[in-house]
């Protein structure tokens, strides 16, 4: 499973992607205006922090305008992943955005049918929100499961006929384009949250910095390392 983290905080975007443990950023524009700083400038900082995917979100509503900015966003960096909303007019230019090359993030899903209409329209990613759907009492890893029998059941990796092909970069570039959208578990509030969406088969969570970190810990572990530590040292040994 890839882990993305949610923030637009570089600091501590850089202290995950140096453990080696991060495959990608997700932003919106709540954690841009968190961040208290221009998205261009903080988005390119972290393309250039992060290798993977880093979702920057449009804020327009309308089709034409949301190509505006999709094209604006994708200028930052070559790992931009184009964040869309899961409207028609999202739905439209993530169909363009994905046709044209680019990875599409399809945000604020709620319904496992809107989740089959961001695969229809070729997105990179969808992404079903859980901590808002267990705000307002529903189960939202029950999202999870559904969207990924669903997808399950279509396969849904659409089927590209790439034509026109003149040479052995076209087929390549036609191979990694790919058009299988991965379910990511965004939303999270719980290291639960995680092991469930893990366990359903969930290709990506995102989750706050502090629920990453969360992960590691469990009271058996220190416990056993202070029992392991004190030992050693009665030992009087040294390995190096
Ligand atoms: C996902 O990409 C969103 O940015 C995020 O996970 C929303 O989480 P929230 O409901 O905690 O704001």
């Amino acid at each position: 499973m890839k882990f993305f983290v949610d923030t637009a905080d570089v600091k501590d975007i850089r202290e995950l992607n140096d453990l080696g443990l991060l495959d990608g950023v997700t932003t919106n524009p709540s954690l841009i205006l968190k961040a208290g700083r221009d998205i261009v400038e903080v988005t390119k900082e972290i393309c250039s922090i992060v290798e993977g995917p880093v979702s920057a979100e449009v804020t327009a509503t309308e089709y034409s305008a949301m190509m505006k900015e999709a094209a604006a966003l994708s200028k930052i960096a070559d790992n931009i992943c184009i964040k869309l909303p899961l409207t028609l007019d999202g739905l439209k230019a993530c169909k363009a955005l994905t046709s044209d090359g680019h990875q599409t993030n399809v945000t604020l899903c709620f319904s496992a049918n809107q989740a089959l209409l961001a695969a229809k329209a070729g997105a990179t990613f969808v992404s079903p929100f859980i901590g808002r759907l267990d705000d307002i009492a529903v189960d939202g890893m029950d999202l999870i499961r559904e969207i990924r029998h669903i997808y399950d059941n279509y396969g849904y990796e659409t089927e590209i006929l790439a034509a026109s092909v003149r040479t052995v970069n076209h087929v390549k570039e036609a191979a990694l384009i790919g058009y299988e959208t991965e379910i990511l578990a965004a939303s999270v509030r719980t290291v639960n949250h995680v092991k469930e969406a893990a366990l359903i088969g969930a290709d990506v969570v995102t989750a706050p910095p502090a629920t990453l970190k969360a992960l590691v810990k469990h009271p058996l572990t220190d416990k056993g390392l202070e029992t392991f530590l004190a030992d050693w040292a009665k030992t009087g040994q040294k390995i190096a």
